[in-house]
């Protein structure tokens, strides 16, 4: 049978290599796709934006499709599985109104809220004036309260951290992480300027959380919802997790963090009552959904956001773990039949990923840069390509992210060393990676006997 994967990321190239791993894919075609989809054997581009949802069911109908994969969250929130399946195509991908988990923040918090699932204590405004009212109560408590500690009375010139969140898509540029009120005040009154226009029409502003971030991507077909191996990534591009905030940089999975036995409370506290409040509503949810926690100190999860899609690049370090076919999990989860299924397979491996990037990304870059990959691939070591184009036979660059290099091993160390070692041999010179991917585990052991270390240490991706 052949599929359609939408998006043209490292994601995206992560599905298309997934799904013809199986025997039962014949062909993937990928909308718009990527260098490296076009070199993937048994894979095909089509040009058409994300969003064409009439040209995607029509590139469907006429192929004989057996199901729509959609990466992005853009074309979910705007519809595009809606379109698909008005016209009988399967499609893996909430509808439009199961992606405004994802696409609307404020909708997300009553969600959560409703289905009494852990998350920060928040307030959602569309009055920039009631929002810095809010900041400056917010900022009055923490100082009262710290007022009453004597023993840190020299410290206590700042409030505490809070989180500035515009209420839709803003491309991953809508949320601040203040550590001061004034930082915080200015994020509101950016947001309510129309620096992110109808996205910020509305703004919620959160609790700060401290505590390690997990990826959570859980599968579900409107009935049923099961999680895949959790991950981590690392948003920040600095090393040390410093600097503004990326798309991502690296991921690894899946994470010590998230042993067995608190996988389990998040099957029971988060994604079983989301799920259970997203049917309340009268919402058929099939696809992912992507819980981003944050362990707090005590070692509870916390929500932070909800994706309705595969995480990037936590989809490059989770695939090639699974052992299952992803096209029985994709079938099953279209025709709501997931809890058929066997438990998923996994490999008891570790996974690894660092991304490179162009020099300067994510602020100014440059495009069209030369890369050769050579020999960096292997059995267990694939380079997905995250924003890529085949150019007269020659590989160019065409995003900020650029390659995405993954590697399975038996352990952390042995995974990261092979994907350093694939990267030394990538001829890509205004490249610019981070070397330290991984090293909140590696500490690990240090961590767990003290308490987690915050890795939120401010910056948004501006
Ligand atoms: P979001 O788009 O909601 O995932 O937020 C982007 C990033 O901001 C997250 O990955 C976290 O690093 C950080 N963040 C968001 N909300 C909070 C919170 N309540 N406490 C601490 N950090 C947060
Ligand atoms: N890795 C973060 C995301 O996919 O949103």
């Amino acid at each position: 049978m052949k599929a359609i994967v939408v998006g043209s990321g490292g994601r995206e190239h992560a599905l298309a290599w997934k799904l013809l791993k199986s025997p039962n894919i014949t062909e993937v075609v990928c909308i718009p796709g990527n260098g490296g989809t076009a070199l993937l054997p048994g894979c095909r581009n089509v040009a058409m934006a994300v969003t064409e949802a009439e040209g995607i069911a029509r590139c469907a109908l006429v192929n004989n499709m057996a199901f729509v994969v959609v990466g992005p969250e853009q074309p979910l929130a705007e519809g595009l599985a809606d379109r698909l399946s008005d016209q009988g195509i399967k499609v893996f991908g909430p509808n439009r109104d199961g992606a405004q988990i994802e696409a609307s923040k404020a909708w997300a918090k009553d969600l959560m809220a409703e289905a009494n699932v852990p998350t920060a204590a928040a307030a959602t405004f569309t009055e920039a004036a009631d929002a810095i009212a809010y900041v400056r109560q917010q900022g009055t408590q923490t100082q009262d309260a710290q007022n009453q500690d004597a023993q840190n009375q020299s410290e206590q010139n700042q409030s505490a951290p809070i989180v500035v969140k515009a209420d839709g898509l803003a491309a991953g540029k809508g949320v601040t992480v203040a550590m001061t009120a004034e930082d915080a005040i200015a994020a509101v009154e950016a947001a309510f300027s129309g620096r992110f226009g109808a996205a910020g029409e509305r703004v919620v502003i959160e609790e700060f959380l401290e505590g390690q971030e997990v990826s959570v991507l859980a599968v579900t077909d409107g009935q049923t919802i099961r999680p895949l191996l959790p991950a981590q990534d690392h948003k920040q591009i600095g090393e040390g997790d410093t600097g503004p905030n990326t798309g991502g940089m690296g991921a690894y999975s899946p994470t010590p963090l998230m042993p067995a036995a608190l996988l389990d409370r998040v099957q029971k506290e988060v994604l079983d009552p989301t799920l259970d409040a997203l049917k309340a509503r009268g919402i058929d949810y099939r696809g992912v959904l992507y819980a981003g926690l944050i362990i707090t100190p005590a070692g509870d999860p916390k929500v932070i956001e909800f994706n309705c899609r595969f995480g990037d690049p936590e989809t490059q370090v989770v695939l090639p773990l699974l052992e299952t076919s992803l096209d029985e999990i994709v079938l099953a989860c279209c025709e709501q039949r997931l809890a058929d299924l066997p438990p998923f397979k996994w490999q008891a491996a570790a996974s690894a990923c660092v991304v490179m990037a162009a020099k300067g990304y994510p602020g100014a870059y440059k495009k069209g840069l030369s890369i050769a990959l050579n020999d960096a691939e292997s059995d267990d070591t694939v380079v997905f390509h995250a924003g890529t184009r085949v150019s007269e036979g020659q590989l160019k660059s065409t995003g900020g992210r650029v390659l995405g290099v993954s590697a399975i091993a038996p352990n952390f160390q042995a995974a990261l060393d092979k994907a350093y070692r694939a990267i030394d041999k990538i001829d890509f010179p205004d490249s610019y990676y981070r070397r330290d991917i991984g090293h909140r585990i590696k500490g690990f052991t240090a961590l767990k006997e003290s308490e987690p270390k915050s890795v939120n240490e401010g910056g948004n991706k501006d």
